[in-house]
């Protein structure tokens, strides 16, 4: 009960209280929201039963233990207990299920170059760890290769940016390693006009884009991002993207900014790449303490909400890539 004051007096504080009544009232949203709320608690990511769930959780810690092999100044020993968790889920996925899809061979591949890593340094991890993780390497003995670090020159990075698209396309990735210099406004001026481009829900156009330069405004919010510190405060500029509420129905249509922000933020994406601007999309996934600061912090007006950052940058002249493997597209796609 106090829980849903809490969601009430929070939904009412924004000075629209007979508006936001009217509105929650309103049958096509109340419906939606508890839709919503119904597939959260039932289906998210935080639970473990399902082949689905076990996978997704795999590829989100597999991710952050393929950043830390790409590091250019590694820290040996780094993420033993999400190792140790890697290694529980395969063995309760093969258990569970026993076969070999995609995302299991990839995080058996993250297993194996973990491992090989810290053997060739003659760094030992913890016992049991070491124990669990030859254990699974054997029992999974070829469904796994070691691929998902890769070392690379800038000018090998961008040589395909003037080629076909499938080129282009692939040539693409999230560059984490940036030299720290800023990239000119007159090239993010560029970058800029060319992800105009991209399409959005009836032309409507709702996304906002933010570029910080200032040193110190950037080190906040990557604090509020709370991630990545390692390399997020080298970027220059970093972006804020957000969508402006104000375009957007109040029902079924609510969502819509963040599709659109998606698209945008893809496109700008190659644009930066064409332009040779290293960049990484950032996760805004922030508690609504954090959503106030932002708004503050860059005066963004209350009636927009961050989607997601890029932090952008000049690439260093050599830097490892995170290879970050894809599924077949087959095993997404359904015909009907
Ligand atoms: C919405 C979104 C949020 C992301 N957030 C982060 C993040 O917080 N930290 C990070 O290192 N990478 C982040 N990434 C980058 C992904 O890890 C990366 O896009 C993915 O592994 C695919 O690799 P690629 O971009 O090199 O193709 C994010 C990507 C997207 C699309």
């Amino acid at each position: 009960m106090n829980r849903i004051r809490k969601i009430w007096n929070y939904l009412t504080s924004y000075g629209q209280n007979k508006r936001t009544l009217r509105i929650l009232e309103e049958r096509t949203t109340t419906p939606l929201y508890l839709r919503h709320l119904h597939k959260v608690l039932k289906y998210s990511v935080n639970h473990k039963q399902s082949a689905e769930q076990m996978l997704s959780q795999m590829v989100i810690s597999y991710h952050s233990i393929e950043k830390g092999l790409a590091m250019n100044e590694k820290r040996y020993g780094f993420g033993q207990p999400k190792m140790r968790k890697l290694v529980s889920l395969c063995n309760l996925y093969l258990d569970t299920y026993g076969d070999y899809p995609s995302r299991l061979e990839d995080t058996l591949g993250v297993i194996a170059e973990y491992d090989q890593l810290h053997k060739e340094q003659g760094v030992s991890l913890r016992e049991d760890l070491q124990l669990s993780i030859d254990d699974i390497l054997q029992r999974t003995e070829g469904h796994w290769h070691l691929s998902h670090t890769r070392h690379i020159t800038k000018q090998v990075y961008f040589e395909n940016i003037q080629k076909s698209f499938a080129q282009f396309s692939a040539s693409r990735h999230s560059i984490r390693d940036f030299d720290g210099t800023e990239v000119p406004k007159a090239i993010m001026d560029k970058a800029f006009d060319l992800a105009q481009n991209a399409p959005s829900a009836c032309n409507r156009q709702a996304t906002r884009v933010y570029a910080v330069y200032d040193k110190q405004l950037i080190e906040k919010l990557v604090d509020l991002q709370n991630h990545e510190r390692s390399f997020a405060d080298n970027a220059r500029p970093l972006l804020v993207i957000s969508t402006e509420l104000q375009s957007w129905g109040s029902g079924e249509e609510w969502f819509g900014g963040y599709v659109d922000a998606g698209i945008y933020i893809m496109n700008l994406l190659y644009a930066l790449h064409y332009h040779q601007v290293a960049a990484i999309p950032l996760n805004w996934y922030a508690d609504v303490e954090s959503q106030q600061q932002i708004h503050g912090l860059l005066n963004i007006p209350a009636s927009q909400e961050v989607v997601a950052f890029i932090a952008c940058g000049n690439p260093k002249e050599e830097f490892n890539l995170v290879t970050s493997k894809r599924r077949k597209a087959k095993e997404i796609v359904t015909y009907l």
